[in-house]
This record gives structure tokens, sequence and C-alpha cells, in this order.
């Protein structure tokens, strides 16, 4: 059976599918592995690398797609329009394509997916469940852009981290506000505590004020009332209520305006991300501070924040890189290879080395979206397979 690994098409996207590492481990599993020439170079993996490792180079995406049984891919594949080539119109009907695929907002793409014959994974609906948690996507691609933020305020900021006593006088240390304390938020919190600033963080989920103070940091309280029912069963945020979210302003305004840098991470699923940073707020902040809006893409959690770019307004740098995984491309990769790795190896019986997908399993139903010519995840309107 033949896995293709395409090279990412999409603007900004440095990262690949497979790494030479999993390259190797799928070759043991008993596929051939088809990369595409140069497609980890944004990772610095070189089609040497691949080669050593078992698989063999395309010259092409079409050569690499020929035939494939399986596509591994970061990001969704190209359709038409302006992205270059129609990844899609390579693959083979009935071909299996695995990848974040943003199945919630691209309900078109997935309906294409579906009339072209191919069954798609999303893989940013892996269930968090405790046997999947080696599979989770955004758990790996969060946890690195966490860290990135952290890094990417401390290029920004024109003053240290750590507090710093020298004969010329003191440094003070850096106030790092993060707000939404989730895996990326977490690795924020740990991240800027290794640099030595002082960190406070916020969230709506109650559990967060533990796993804040366990890092070292202070945890910025809101309203533990309003909180209590703040998670879903999944463990994800709910959408606040508006009286709590006028509280979370002003406990937040107060706050900010004391702080050097601001780290806002705060996400719902399927819902535009919640405004936490007004401009007002911005206004209050000194001269030099930094905000990193991690949320940029799903509608900022910062009023002034803008995708893809970094502005100074009110004296305050505001800085919205988009794809922030990809700014750490090789690791980014390498997890990310690793999370499909560990989903495609129970899909495949050990003993014949051929596909043998369990349908019923929690994990094949939470994410297929697309199988047979039909969109099947519920949550797109499909009826389950
Ligand atoms: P996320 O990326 O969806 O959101 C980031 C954070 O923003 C969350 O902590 C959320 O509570 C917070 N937030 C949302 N609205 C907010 C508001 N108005 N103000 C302040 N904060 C707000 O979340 P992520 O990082 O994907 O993790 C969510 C949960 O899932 C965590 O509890 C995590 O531990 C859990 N998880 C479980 C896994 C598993 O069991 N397989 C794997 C990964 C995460």
């Amino acid at each position: 059976m033949k896995i293709a690994v395409p090279k990412e098409r999409r603007p900004g996207e440095a990262r690949v599918a497979v790494s030479p590492e999993v390259a190797r481990k799928l070759a043991g599993l008993g596929f051939t592995v088809a990369v595409e020439k140069g497609a980890g170079a944004g990772a610095s993996f070189l089609d040497e690398a691949y080669q050593e490792a078992g698989a063999t180079i395309a010259k092409d995406a079409a050569s690499a797609l020929k035939g494939a049984d399986i596509v591994l891919k970061v990001q969704a594949p190209t359709i038409q329009g302006g992205e270059g080539k129609n990844e899609l119109a390579m693959m083979k009907e009935g071909a299996i394509l695995i990848a974040a695929l943003s199945a919630l907002t691209a309900k078109k793409e997935v309906a294409a997916y579906a009339k072209a014959g191919i069954t798609a994974f999303a893989m940013e609906l892996m269930p968090r469940i405790t046997r999947a948690q080696s599979m989770d996507v955004l758990s790996s691609q969060s946890n690195l852009a966490g860290y990135k933020s952290v890094l990417d305020a401390a290029a920004e900021f024109g003053r240290a981290f750590p507090m710093m006593m020298t004969a010329a006088g003191t440094v003070a240390p850096a106030k790092v506000f993060v707000m939404g304390v989730g895996v990326a938020g977490l690795q924020a919190i740990a991240t800027a505590k290794r640099l030595g600033a002082v960190v406070t963080a916020t969230d709506v989920r109650p559990a967060t004020k533990e796993q804040v103070e366990s890092l070292g940091g202070k945890f910025l309280e809101i309203d533990p009332e309003m909180e209590k029912d703040a998670q879903t069963e999944g463990g994800y945020a709910k959408q606040m209520p508006p009286e709590y979210l006028e509280k979370q302003k002003k406990v937040v305004a107060e706050h900010v305006k004391s702080q050097d840098i601001v780290i806002t991470t705060a996400l719902i699923p399927g819902r535009p991300a919640p405004e936490l940073v007004t401009e007002e707020m911005v206004k209050s902040m000194h001269a030099g501070a930094v905000i990193v809006d991690l949320a940029v893409e799903a509608g900022g959690n910062c009023a002034l924040s803008q995708p893809g770019k970094v502005i100074v307004k009110h004296g305050v740098k505001m800085v919205g890189h988009l794809n922030v995984p990809s700014r750490l491309a090789e690791d980014a990769s390498a997890l990310y290879a690793k999370n499909l790795l560990n989903f495609i190896t129970p899909l495949v019986d050990s003993e014949t080395k051929a596909l043998a997908i369990d349908w019923e399993d929690e994990i094949v139903t939470g994410t297929l979206v697309a199988r047979d010519g039909k969109v099947v995840h519920p949550a797109l309107g499909g009826k389950g397979d």
C-alpha cells in the first residue's frame, strides 16, 4: 500500500506531515512511502534523509499522489483557485486523506472530498480521551505555539525578562499575563517563568487555577461562582454569559495596566474567539508593552491585533502571527508526524499489513468526515457512518 506525502502548498506553511523518522516507521508497517521532492525543506528534513529512511522521492505532487492509498498532509489539500495545483484532482477515488482539515469551517471542501470518493479524516476533531492523547494534533501544535508566543514577545520587547542586579543598576523582571490556560497557555506560563518573568494568568475553567499555581504563576480570579459551569464535558470552555464577560473586563482592565506582556490564547470551539483586551485596555498599557494574540486566526482576543501583522498602536506592540506552529516547523512537523503514526498504526493489521479499520471506534467516528461519497460527521450534518 502506498502512502503519499505531498509538499504543503498553502502560503506560510513550512511544516510537513511526515518526518524521516516516521517515514521509517511507516515503511516498517509495510507501506511504501512517496515523499514529494522538497516536501520537508521548510522543516529542515532533506530528501536524502527520507531516502535513508526507506522512502522514495517523487518529482512532483502528481507523481507522489498517483495511485496513493493514503495521503498524509498538514493542511487540507488544495482544490481550486489561486493556490496552485489541484491536489484533490490528483488523488485516486477511494484514497484515504488524513490531515488537519478545519472541517467544521470548510463544509464545501468536505463535500468535495466526498464527491471525489475520498475517505477523509479530520485530525483536529480527535476526541479528547486518554487513548487519543498521542494522536491529538491540536495539543502537540498548541504546546509549541504557546512556547513560541513567549519568544515572539521577548523578541519584540525592548526590555529583559529576568531581574538583573548589575553595577549599573537593577533591571526589574518582566510582568507577563497569560489569558486562557489551555495547552498553549500552560506552555506560555512555563516558558515565561523559565525566562524569569513574574507571571499571572486567568481562565474561565476553574481547574486551571491549580495548574497555574503549580507552574509558579499567580491566578487572577474573576468569579468562581459563575465559573462552576464554564467547562463542557469534553474539557473545553463554554461561551460565558454577558454578566461574566463584563466582570472579567473590569478585573482584567485593572490588571493589564501594570503588565509588560500580555499573551492571549482564549478559544471556544466552533465560535469566534472572545474579545478580552479592548482598545481602552491597550491605551492603559505603557509604551513598549507587547500583546501576542494567539487567537488572531479565530477573530482575535485583542480588539486591535491584526492577522499576520506586528503593529504598534498607542505605543503598544501587537503581534498577530499566523500559523505559529509553522514558525517552529521542525519540531511541529516531528510531533505532528508522530500523531499521524499513532493514528494510523491501529488502522493496520500487523499480521497481514492490510488496512483493518474499525468503523465503530470512537476515534474513527470522531474524526471521519467523508466516506463512500457522503459527508458522514454529525457535526457537519452527516448521519454518522
Ligand atoms: P482551547 O485552545 O480551546 O482554549 C484555550 C483556553 O482558553 C482554554 O483553557 C479555555 O478555557 C480558555 N478560554 C475560553 N474562553 C475564555 C475566556 N472568555 N476567558 C478566559 N479564558 C477563556 O483549549 P485547549 O488548549 O485545546 O484545551 C482545552 C482543555 O482540553 C484543557 O482542559 C486540556 O487540559 C484538555 N485537553 C485534553 C486532552 C485529552 O484528554 N486528550 C488533550 C488536550 C487538551
